[in-house]
Protein backbone atom coordinates (compact mmCIF):
# COMPACT_ATOMS: atom_id res chain seq x y z
CA UNK A 1 0.00 0.00 0.00
CA UNK A 2 1.31 3.48 -1.04
CA UNK A 3 2.46 6.12 1.73
CA UNK A 4 0.76 8.66 -0.16
CA UNK A 5 -2.16 10.07 0.41
CA UNK A 6 -4.79 9.70 -1.83
CA UNK A 7 -7.82 11.78 -2.25
CA UNK A 8 -10.88 11.46 -4.69
CA UNK A 9 -12.95 14.39 -5.48
CA UNK A 10 -15.84 14.03 -7.35
CA UNK A 11 -17.08 16.70 -9.95
CA UNK A 12 -13.52 17.85 -10.18
CA UNK A 13 -13.42 18.31 -13.92
CA UNK A 14 -14.42 22.12 -13.21
CA UNK A 15 -15.47 24.60 -10.46
CA UNK A 16 -15.00 24.22 -6.88
CA UNK A 17 -14.26 20.12 -7.67
CA UNK A 18 -10.81 21.49 -9.82
CA UNK A 19 -9.93 24.40 -7.49
CA UNK A 20 -10.04 21.43 -4.60
CA UNK A 21 -8.03 18.83 -6.31
CA UNK A 22 -5.41 21.26 -7.47
CA UNK A 23 -5.20 23.00 -3.56
CA UNK A 24 -4.87 19.30 -2.11
CA UNK A 25 -1.99 18.14 -5.14
CA UNK A 26 -0.37 21.60 -3.77
CA UNK A 27 -0.01 19.78 -0.23
CA UNK A 28 1.10 16.55 -1.72
CA UNK A 29 -2.10 14.00 -2.33
CA UNK A 30 -2.57 12.06 -5.31
CA UNK A 31 -5.84 13.51 -6.70
CA UNK A 32 -8.64 11.46 -8.13
CA UNK A 33 -10.44 13.32 -10.29
CA UNK A 34 -13.80 12.37 -11.20
CA UNK A 35 -16.26 13.26 -13.82
CA UNK A 36 -18.30 11.77 -15.69
CA UNK A 37 -17.08 13.51 -19.55
CA UNK A 38 -13.69 11.79 -20.01
CA UNK A 39 -12.22 14.55 -22.33
CA UNK A 40 -13.29 16.96 -19.73
CA UNK A 41 -11.77 14.56 -16.62
CA UNK A 42 -8.62 13.83 -18.65
CA UNK A 43 -7.82 17.57 -19.11
CA UNK A 44 -8.36 18.82 -15.57
CA UNK A 45 -6.13 15.57 -14.63
CA UNK A 46 -3.34 16.82 -17.36
CA UNK A 47 -4.14 20.98 -16.09
CA UNK A 48 -2.97 19.73 -12.83
CA UNK A 49 0.00 17.69 -13.18
CA UNK A 50 1.01 13.80 -12.46
CA UNK A 51 -0.05 13.90 -9.29
CA UNK A 52 -3.82 13.81 -10.75
CA UNK A 53 -5.36 11.03 -12.36
CA UNK A 54 -8.98 10.91 -14.08
CA UNK A 55 -11.41 8.84 -12.68
CA UNK A 56 -14.88 7.92 -14.89
CA UNK A 57 -17.81 8.79 -11.73
CA UNK A 58 -21.09 9.69 -13.25
CA UNK A 59 -23.61 10.73 -10.20
CA UNK A 60 -26.75 9.09 -11.58
CA UNK A 61 -24.79 5.62 -13.01
CA UNK A 62 -23.96 3.66 -9.55
CA UNK A 63 -22.07 1.09 -12.07
CA UNK A 64 -19.12 3.66 -12.41
CA UNK A 65 -18.78 3.72 -8.90
CA UNK A 66 -18.62 0.15 -8.18
CA UNK A 67 -15.63 0.73 -11.23
CA UNK A 68 -14.59 3.65 -9.12
CA UNK A 69 -13.92 1.27 -6.17
CA UNK A 70 -12.49 -1.95 -7.69
CA UNK A 71 -10.10 0.77 -9.32
CA UNK A 72 -8.52 2.44 -6.42
CA UNK A 73 -8.26 -0.58 -4.31
CA UNK A 74 -6.51 -2.20 -7.05
CA UNK A 75 -4.22 0.68 -7.67
CA UNK A 76 -3.56 2.52 -4.17
CA UNK A 77 -5.02 -0.10 -1.93
CA UNK A 78 -7.15 2.51 0.36
CA UNK A 79 -8.30 5.88 0.20
CA UNK A 80 -7.66 8.81 2.45
CA UNK A 81 -10.60 11.36 1.45
CA UNK A 82 -13.50 11.24 -0.35
CA UNK A 83 -14.73 14.94 -1.54
CA UNK A 84 -18.46 14.53 -2.36
CA UNK A 85 -18.45 17.31 -4.73
CA UNK A 86 -20.56 17.07 -7.57
CA UNK A 87 -23.78 19.13 -7.73
CA UNK A 88 -26.90 20.42 -9.36
CA UNK A 89 -29.73 22.84 -8.81
CA UNK A 90 -31.83 22.91 -11.82
CA UNK A 91 -34.85 23.65 -10.00
CA UNK A 92 -33.05 27.24 -8.79
CA UNK A 93 -36.02 30.09 -8.85
CA UNK A 94 -38.92 27.51 -8.84
CA UNK A 95 -41.75 27.16 -6.43
CA UNK A 96 -41.96 24.06 -4.04
CA UNK A 97 -45.80 24.08 -5.33
CA UNK A 98 -44.74 24.33 -9.24
CA UNK A 99 -41.94 22.69 -9.74
CA UNK A 100 -41.65 19.77 -12.03
CA UNK A 101 -40.73 16.47 -10.36
CA UNK A 102 -38.25 15.91 -13.16
CA UNK A 103 -36.23 18.32 -11.81
CA UNK A 104 -36.45 16.94 -7.76
CA UNK A 105 -35.79 13.45 -9.00
CA UNK A 106 -32.56 14.69 -11.27
CA UNK A 107 -31.40 16.67 -8.16
CA UNK A 108 -31.84 14.15 -5.86
CA UNK A 109 -30.36 11.54 -8.06
CA UNK A 110 -26.79 13.43 -8.13
CA UNK A 111 -27.00 15.33 -4.86
CA UNK A 112 -28.24 12.61 -2.47
CA UNK A 113 -28.54 9.30 -3.79
CA UNK A 114 -25.21 9.24 -5.71
CA UNK A 115 -23.57 10.36 -2.99
CA UNK A 116 -25.22 8.12 -0.19
CA UNK A 117 -24.63 4.94 -2.60
CA UNK A 118 -20.90 6.34 -3.75
CA UNK A 119 -20.00 6.58 -0.11
CA UNK A 120 -20.89 3.47 0.96
CA UNK A 121 -18.85 2.18 -2.02
CA UNK A 122 -15.74 3.27 -0.98
CA UNK A 123 -16.22 3.42 2.73
CA UNK A 124 -13.93 -0.04 2.81
CA UNK A 125 -11.28 2.11 0.98
CA UNK A 126 -11.70 4.68 3.58
CA UNK A 127 -11.59 2.19 6.49
CA UNK A 128 -7.49 0.93 5.43
CA UNK A 129 -6.66 4.57 5.77
CA UNK A 130 -5.11 5.56 8.84
CA UNK A 131 -7.26 8.95 8.68
CA UNK A 132 -10.06 8.79 6.74
CA UNK A 133 -11.97 12.06 5.93
CA UNK A 134 -15.20 12.25 4.32
CA UNK A 135 -16.35 15.75 2.94
CA UNK A 136 -19.95 16.54 2.15
CA UNK A 137 -20.29 19.68 -0.45
CA UNK A 138 -23.39 21.08 1.06
CA UNK A 139 -24.41 24.65 1.35
CA UNK A 140 -25.59 27.00 3.58
CA UNK A 141 -28.99 26.54 1.32
CA UNK A 142 -29.58 23.32 3.11
CA UNK A 143 -29.96 24.62 6.65
CA UNK A 144 -33.50 24.11 7.77
CA UNK A 145 -33.20 27.06 10.11
CA UNK A 146 -32.45 29.43 7.89
CA UNK A 147 -34.95 28.31 5.34
CA UNK A 148 -37.67 28.03 8.83
CA UNK A 149 -37.34 31.79 9.29
CA UNK A 150 -39.13 33.91 6.85
CA UNK A 151 -36.31 36.74 7.23
CA UNK A 152 -33.09 35.05 6.92
CA UNK A 153 -31.46 36.13 3.88
CA UNK A 154 -31.40 33.95 1.45
CA UNK A 155 -32.67 35.88 -1.31
CA UNK A 156 -34.44 34.22 -4.20
CA UNK A 157 -32.87 30.69 -3.19
CA UNK A 158 -35.67 28.90 -1.54
CA UNK A 159 -36.63 26.36 -3.41
CA UNK A 160 -37.54 22.82 -2.74
CA UNK A 161 -34.78 20.21 -5.05
CA UNK A 162 -31.53 21.86 -4.15
CA UNK A 163 -32.32 23.01 -0.58
CA UNK A 164 -33.98 20.01 0.17
CA UNK A 165 -31.11 17.64 -1.42
CA UNK A 166 -28.56 19.60 0.51
CA UNK A 167 -30.33 19.13 3.95
CA UNK A 168 -30.42 15.90 3.25
CA UNK A 169 -26.61 15.92 2.63
CA UNK A 170 -26.60 17.52 5.67
CA UNK A 171 -28.54 14.53 7.45
CA UNK A 172 -26.16 11.76 5.65
CA UNK A 173 -23.37 13.55 7.63
CA UNK A 174 -24.45 13.32 10.83
CA UNK A 175 -25.71 10.35 10.68
CA UNK A 176 -22.63 8.84 9.30
CA UNK A 177 -20.41 10.29 11.32
CA UNK A 178 -22.54 8.85 14.49
CA UNK A 179 -22.06 5.44 12.75
CA UNK A 180 -18.41 5.51 12.37
CA UNK A 181 -17.81 8.21 15.70
CA UNK A 182 -15.08 5.01 17.09
CA UNK A 183 -13.23 5.18 14.06
CA UNK A 184 -10.53 7.41 12.75
CA UNK A 185 -12.92 8.45 9.87
CA UNK A 186 -14.21 11.93 9.88
CA UNK A 187 -17.29 13.19 8.18
CA UNK A 188 -18.34 16.38 7.91
CA UNK A 189 -20.74 18.98 5.72
CA UNK A 190 -19.01 21.75 3.82
CA UNK A 191 -20.54 25.27 2.84
CA UNK A 192 -18.09 26.84 0.47
CA UNK A 193 -19.90 30.43 0.50
CA UNK A 194 -21.14 31.78 -2.59
CA UNK A 195 -18.54 31.29 -5.06
CA UNK A 196 -17.99 32.25 -9.02
CA UNK A 197 -18.74 29.03 -10.75
CA UNK A 198 -21.15 27.78 -13.34
CA UNK A 199 -23.17 27.10 -10.41
CA UNK A 200 -22.83 29.79 -8.56
CA UNK A 201 -22.76 32.80 -11.06
CA UNK A 202 -20.89 35.97 -11.53
CA UNK A 203 -22.73 37.90 -8.77
CA UNK A 204 -21.11 35.59 -6.03
CA UNK A 205 -18.43 37.89 -4.12
CA UNK A 206 -16.12 34.43 -3.27
CA UNK A 207 -13.37 33.65 -5.85
CA UNK A 208 -13.05 30.20 -6.62
CA UNK A 209 -9.75 29.95 -4.99
CA UNK A 210 -11.36 31.17 -1.63
CA UNK A 211 -14.32 28.52 -1.91
CA UNK A 212 -12.12 25.83 -2.16
CA UNK A 213 -10.88 26.17 1.32
CA UNK A 214 -13.46 24.59 3.22
CA UNK A 215 -13.12 21.47 1.84
CA UNK A 216 -9.59 20.95 1.29
CA UNK A 217 -9.47 21.89 4.97
CA UNK A 218 -12.17 19.22 5.51
CA UNK A 219 -10.38 16.45 4.10
CA UNK A 220 -7.00 17.47 5.94
CA UNK A 221 -8.04 17.32 8.93
CA UNK A 222 -6.04 16.46 12.33
CA UNK A 223 -6.94 13.53 14.33
CA UNK A 224 -8.38 15.79 16.78
CA UNK A 225 -10.72 17.78 14.47
CA UNK A 226 -14.78 17.64 14.27
CA UNK A 227 -16.53 15.09 12.86
CA UNK A 228 -20.15 15.51 12.35
CA UNK A 229 -20.24 18.92 11.78
CA UNK A 230 -21.20 21.68 9.27
CA UNK A 231 -18.91 23.97 8.63
CA UNK A 232 -18.11 27.44 6.42
CA UNK A 233 -13.76 27.74 6.79
CA UNK A 234 -13.09 27.45 10.58
CA UNK A 235 -17.16 28.90 11.05
CA UNK A 236 -19.41 25.85 12.30
CA UNK A 237 -23.14 26.74 10.48
CA UNK A 238 -26.63 26.05 12.20
CA UNK A 239 -27.96 22.89 10.54
N1 LIG B 1 -20.79 27.94 -6.26
C1 LIG B 1 -21.45 28.19 -5.15
O1 LIG B 1 -21.74 29.35 -4.81
C2 LIG B 1 -21.84 27.06 -4.23
C3 LIG B 1 -22.42 27.39 -2.99
C4 LIG B 1 -22.77 26.36 -2.11
C5 LIG B 1 -22.53 25.06 -2.48
N2 LIG B 1 -21.98 24.76 -3.69
C6 LIG B 1 -21.77 23.34 -4.01
O2 LIG B 1 -20.44 23.14 -4.44
C7 LIG B 1 -20.37 21.99 -5.31
C8 LIG B 1 -19.59 22.34 -6.57
O3 LIG B 1 -20.32 23.33 -7.27
P1 LIG B 1 -19.64 24.41 -8.26
O4 LIG B 1 -20.09 25.73 -7.78
O5 LIG B 1 -18.21 24.12 -8.47
O6 LIG B 1 -20.50 24.10 -9.59
P2 LIG B 1 -20.09 23.76 -11.08
O7 LIG B 1 -18.95 24.61 -11.54
O8 LIG B 1 -21.38 23.77 -11.83
O9 LIG B 1 -19.52 22.26 -10.98
C9 LIG B 1 -20.36 21.18 -10.68
C10 LIG B 1 -19.60 19.90 -10.93
O10 LIG B 1 -20.48 18.78 -10.65
C11 LIG B 1 -20.42 17.92 -11.77
N3 LIG B 1 -21.60 17.10 -11.93
C12 LIG B 1 -22.90 17.48 -12.03
N4 LIG B 1 -23.68 16.41 -12.23
C13 LIG B 1 -22.88 15.32 -12.25
C14 LIG B 1 -23.07 13.93 -12.42
N5 LIG B 1 -24.29 13.39 -12.64
N6 LIG B 1 -22.00 13.11 -12.38
C15 LIG B 1 -20.75 13.61 -12.18
N7 LIG B 1 -20.49 14.92 -12.04
C16 LIG B 1 -21.55 15.76 -12.07
C17 LIG B 1 -20.20 18.82 -12.96
O11 LIG B 1 -19.79 18.07 -14.08
P3 LIG B 1 -20.15 18.53 -15.61
O12 LIG B 1 -19.12 19.57 -16.00
O13 LIG B 1 -20.03 17.26 -16.39
O14 LIG B 1 -21.54 19.09 -15.59
C18 LIG B 1 -19.14 19.74 -12.38
O15 LIG B 1 -17.88 19.13 -12.42
C19 LIG B 1 -21.82 21.57 -5.56
O16 LIG B 1 -22.15 20.48 -4.72
C20 LIG B 1 -22.61 22.82 -5.15
O17 LIG B 1 -23.93 22.50 -4.73
C21 LIG B 1 -21.62 25.73 -4.56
Amino acid sequence: MTHQKIALITGANKGLGLETAKQLSALGYQVLIGARNEAAGEAAAISIGPNAHFVHLDMALPATFRAAAQFIAETYGKLDALINNAGIGPDNGQKPSEVPMALIRETFETNVFGLLELTQALLPLLRKSDAGRIVNVSSILGSLSLNADPSAQLGDWRSFGYNGSKAAVNMFTATLAFELKDTPIKVNSAHPGWVKTDLGGDAAPMEIVDGAKTSVRLATLPADGPTGGFFHLDDALPW
